[in-house]
């Protein structure tokens, strides 16, 4: 997938094959004629469209809605719905993603919504380049439309600065990577791959990279990332990856600002079979996707080194296999995680916990100002929240930063609780804490909440993201989001690393 050039202009290209005139319609005031339907402000000659009821011509105003009528001179009007809600930046996002979904067949695509605002334009931008992405695999090259897409014209008199496109490109390529590596199948995608994938990104950046391999990991005691991997044939691995900028900006060495340190840390199992504690078989398929966390982090550190932003950044990804086998780990061991604190494992299928719960204790040692864990970790978020919306829990300062980070990139992050009633179902008669309390199904995601908590102390802010709905979408497309894998909250993440660099 090549990227697209986007450029502006205020001059309206004329009307040539193969290329498509995206004009806005809405609801119309019924009096008008007659006609429930309207044409959006455009600068592009519609004459040759007056004369049309454009519901007769299969046109709708339902958001994101195209339709596709003949325009002069072989070229194509897309008449596209703009919908009731308030067309702001997460709109223009999503339309931006449905112009390059829908679109992708014609070379080039003129965008004529009327006059935008800066923040729309942005968002128009960033939603073309997450909206072109489709995973294809190694489906047979005669059924796969690659698309012809790479220039896009958006008709406006404001102008855009090259940084902005360029960071509009780098979000974009930092999301449509995180698919890439959630949707590759779990044979060709195992904790050894994602290092290489790691080591490989991280070259020409300033990006440190250490890799634990099984060996290491128990030398350095990450009980849990190794009792969660030892029943794979392909070994365990624990990454870190640093961001330090050598300068923080002019700005903040003059005010003698310290930089602040953001960790990530990212659940990264290849794939989930639940262990010796076994998944049912329908409840496999899908779980390549229970690495999310990890890709996401390494990608949202990739992007902040090459946004270059003024902000110190460590991912851990925890990659393990999590398979049964002779020597898989047992519902009933007792293991040590690498804070000491020690756990006993009454579900395998729990794993998600025990790799976190290593990667916040390393993290927490390094005493950032923030952490933030990433995991698919229960199915019960989507029973909660359904799969759209990622759970968030934590403390009340994470939390905000995380709110007002969403916010802004439009990303759905829901705050649920961790009721203090719920933590005494973990207590246990022969360790530390257990993994679950067998027989229980309520607040099951907000029992894996209260679990990794007690792997990071208390003074430093902490918060946990379940993202088991909105990481993978197994629907149809939507707006900017894609079928697969949909790289979900890497541009929040962003965005939070962006906000701790900028206050104080
Ligand atoms: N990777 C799964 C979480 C998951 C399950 C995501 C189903 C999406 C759909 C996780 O490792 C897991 O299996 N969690 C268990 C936890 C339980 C044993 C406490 C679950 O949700 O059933
Ligand atoms: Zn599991
Ligand atoms: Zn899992």
């Amino acid at each position: 997938m090549s990227p697209i050039k986007v450029t502006l202009t205020a001059k309206v290209p004329s009307y040539k094959n193969d290329t498509a005139f995206v004009i806005g319609v809405r609801e119309g005031a019924n009096y008008v004629k007659s006609q429930s339907l309207v044409l959006g402000k455009s600068r592009v000659d519609t004459s040759s469209l007056r004369k049309h009821d454009l519901a007769q011509l299969g046109a709708s105003a339902t958001a994101e809605a195209l339709t596709k009528v003949a325009a002069p001179n072989g070229a194509v009007f897309a008449l596209l719905g703009l919908g009731s809600e308030k067309f702001d930046e997460h709109r223009a996002r999503n339309i931006g993603g449905a112009i390059a979904r829908n679109l992708r067949g014609f070379s080039e695509v003129v965008i004529d919504l009327g006059t935008l605002t800066k923040d729309q334009i942005l968002g128009l931008i960033e939603g073309l380049h997450l909206g072109l992405y489709e995973f294809t695999g190694k489906r047979n090259k005669s059924s796969i439309k690659e698309p012809k897409l790479s220039r896009v014209i958006i008709l406006s008199d404001l102008k855009i600065s090259a940084t902005d496109l360029s960071r509009a490109q780098i979000i974009g390529d930092a999301v449509n990577n995180t698919r890439d590596l959630v949707n590759a199948p779990p044979n060709e995608m195992y904790p050894a791959i994602m290092v290489r994938a790691a080591q490989k990104a991280a070259v020409g950046l300033n990006v440190k990279v250490q890799v634990w391999d099984e060996k290491a990991l128990a030398k350095d005691r990450f009980g849990g990332i190794l009792a969660v991997g030892m029943g794979s044939s392909r070994p365990p691995r624990l990454v870190k990856l640093e961001y330090k900028p050598k300068q923080a900006n002019t700005k903040q060495v003059v005010a003698k600002v310290k930089i602040k340190h953001l960790s990530l840390v990212g659940k990264g199992i290849t794939f989930d079979t639940g262990g010796l504690s076994l998944k049912p078989s329908e409840s496999m398929v899908g779980m390549k996707y229970d690495m999310t966390g990890a890709a996401t982090c390494f990608q949202a550190i990739i992007a902040i080194a090459k946004l270059g932003l003024p902000v110190h950044v460590t991912a851990w990804l925890c990659l393990a296999e999590n398979m049964p086998s002779g020597t898989a780990q047992r519902p009933d061991d007792v293991i040590t995680i690498r804070n000491g604190k020690t756990v006993e494992v009454l579900n395998t299928d729990a794993e998600g916990r025990l790799v976190l719960a290593d990667g916040l204790s390393a993290a927490a040692e390094t005493k950032p100002d923030l952490i933030i864990d990433l995991a698919t970790l229960t199915g019960a978020a989507t029973v909660a929240l359904g799969n759209r919306y990622a759970g968030l829990m934590g403390d009340a300062k994470a939390i905000e930063a995380i709110e007002s980070a969403a916010e802004q990139t439009g990303e759905l992050v829901w705050h649920m609780p961790l009721p203090a009633e719920l933590r005494s179902l973990l207590n246990s008669d022969v360790a530390d804490i257990a993994n679950v309390k067998i027989g229980n199904r309520a607040g099951g995601m907000l029992i894996g909440g209260h679990f990794l908590r007690e792997f990071v102390p208390k003074e430093i802010p902490w918060a946990h993201l379940d993202i088991a709905g909105p990481a993978d979408n197994s629907g149809t497309p939507y707006g900017y989001t894609p079928k697969g894998g949909t790289g979900t909250l890497v541009r929040t993440l962003i965005a939070t690393a962006q906000a701790l660099s900028i206050n104080k």
